[in-house]
């Protein structure tokens, strides 16, 4: 694509390190045996003038991003099936095509939300698509979540955004959304003390200048603050059935040996609830 055509992005802070989990996508997609598969976020990649190599996403470790995607990926199919009617809240969507990738059925609305800078682009890469919907605000904001229809059950998927927010921003979030829908589901992503405390060796966290703060050690932390939601699944990384079988030789004995330390086996942890 010429480069005269292509989108200039400039962003900092957390909005930028949706670039390196959209362009570990993009490389993946190119991989010899994708895991995604998700020629959405190459063609975006391709669109879009920014210096990629910036990202520390290489074809070798882009794998420790489309693993997560694929999990939640999976998560979300399971929800789907069994509620053909119902609302999905994709929280810190980043340029992540989930909507199309999984094409929900006509009765699903789908808000695709993040902050305003990162929406305009999701506008400028994606085709609109009847039943989705784009939410410009902070999640933190309580004002946008007040403008969504609460007559059916919601699957609330928060990939790569927790460990974003203040543990009060985030546990205001997941009680907002519990009080606002009749029942659903919430799927995320977290960092344990220890991931927060060590957040300066993620080259992504660390070159976009962004802080993480909200640790969440284990189920535990989030049934104490967020009443009504019964866990389904709080698993390691390490043990997802998406590293497991997307990952090869190097990462794989990485995983074993880091499981073999508590703090190390969940330093990042997959959550699932109901309610
Ligand atoms: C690591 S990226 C993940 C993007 C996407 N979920 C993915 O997996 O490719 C984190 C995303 O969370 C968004 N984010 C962080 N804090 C946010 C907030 N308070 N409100 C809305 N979006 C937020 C960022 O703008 C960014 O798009």
């Amino acid at each position: 694509m010429p480069e005269a055509e292509k989108i200039r992005v400039d962003l900092t802070g957390a909005p930028q390190t949706m670039l390196a989990t959209l362009y570990a996508k993009a490389l993946d997609a190119d991989a010899e045996k994708p895991l995604l598969g998700d020629t959405w976020a190459k063609d975006a990649v391709r669109r879009i003038d920014y210096d990629w190599r910036s990202t520390s996403i290489t074809p070798r470790n882009q794998v420790g991003v489309t693993v997560r995607t694929v999990h939640f990926d999976n998560w979300a199919r399971e929800f789907l099936a069994q509620h053909d009617r119902a609302v999905v809240l994709h929280l810190g969507c980043g340029l992540d095509s989930r909507a199309f990738r999984l094409d929900p059925g006509p009765e699903i609305e789908w808000y695709d939300v993040d902050y305003p800078e990162v929406i305009t682009l999701h506008e400028q890469l994606y085709p609109s698509r009847e039943h989705h919907h784009r939410v410009a605000a902070s999640v933190t904001d309580p004002a946008w979540l007040q403008e969504i229809p609460a007559d059916r059950p919601v699957l609330m998927i928060a990939e790569g955004l927790t460990m974003y927010l203040t543990e009060d921003a985030g546990v205001a979030l997941l009680r907002a959304v519990v009080e606002h829908f009749p029942s659903g589901e919430l799927h995320f992503d977290a960092f344990n003390a220890l991931g927060i405390k060590t957040q300066k060796i993620n080259t992504v966290v660390r070159r976009s200048g962004s802080t993480l703060h909200w640790a969440i050690n284990g189920p535990d932390d989030i049934l104490s603050a967020v009443p009504g939601v019964q866990p389904l699944a709080a698993i390691s990384v390490f043990d997802s059935e998406s590293f497991k079988q997307g990952v090869s030789g190097g990462y794989q004995v990485m995983g074993k040996v880091m499981s073999l330390v508590p703090a190390l086996r969940m330093i990042a942890q997959y959550h699932r609830y109901a309610f």
